[in-house]
């Protein structure tokens, strides 16, 4: 089973998920804006997103999670995570956020393509995918221009997928 590691992309440090990440977590989650595509209930108070931190901690143990904050110079600027792992390993589900004041420059296209690199290149993974709102424009419009591939629709939520040969032919494109 593989390890969660730190990734450096080329403006942003993504690190394993800390308790020290509590403030940035749940300067994310209690914007009331911030349930409206991901379902996730607003948080109220900053032990919550303290306990959100120990389950994933115990995630990295048992290896059904890799979560990671990301960093801009040093600030918290919001998190990626590879979840919903299948038992064997191969298989895994990507999320993110972003801090609104960090939204905008791209950042979140830099944190998807670390987390390829890794999932892909260091813990052997076969298939990752996300299941966006179709409406989260700012989501799909990401997870395209990384080059993920719509492969259903069901309502309003669309499965788009990335697979090794994919994500390789295209960066030998780019
Ligand atoms: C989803 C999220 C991480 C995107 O980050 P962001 O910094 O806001 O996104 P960007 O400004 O880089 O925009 C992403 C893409 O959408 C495009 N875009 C932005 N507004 C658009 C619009 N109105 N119409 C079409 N495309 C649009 C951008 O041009 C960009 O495209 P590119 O990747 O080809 O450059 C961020 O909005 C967020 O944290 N949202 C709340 C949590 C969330 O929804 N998570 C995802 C759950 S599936």
């Amino acid at each position: 089973m593989a390890r969660i590691e730190p990734i450096k992309t080329g403006r942003l440090e993504l690190n394993p998920v800390k308790d020290s990440d509590a403030p940035g977590i749940f300067e994310t989650r209690s914007d009331p804006d911030y349930g409206k595509y991901t379902g996730i209930p607003t948080y109220q108070s900053m032990e919550e997103a303290s306990s959100y931190i120990q389950r994933l901690l115990g995630g990295f143990e048992d290896g059904t999670c890799f979560f990671w904050s990301i960093r801009s110079n040093g600030s918290y600027a919001g998190s990626i995570c590879l979840w919903n792992i299948s038992p064997d390993g191969r298989e895994a589900e990507l999320g993110y956020d972003l801090l609104k004041k960090f939204r905008g420059m791209g950042f979140i296209q830099e944190a998807i393509r670390g987390v390829l690199d890794f999932a892909f290149a260091k813990a052997g993974m076969e298939r990752v995918m996300a299941l966006p709102c179709i409406e989260n424009i700012k989501s799909v419009a990401s997870l395209e221009s990384a080059g993920f591939f719509k492969v259903s629709q069901e309502g309003l939520y669309a499965r788009y997928e990335m697979w090794p040969e994919l994500y390789y032919k295209g960066k030998a494109q780019e």
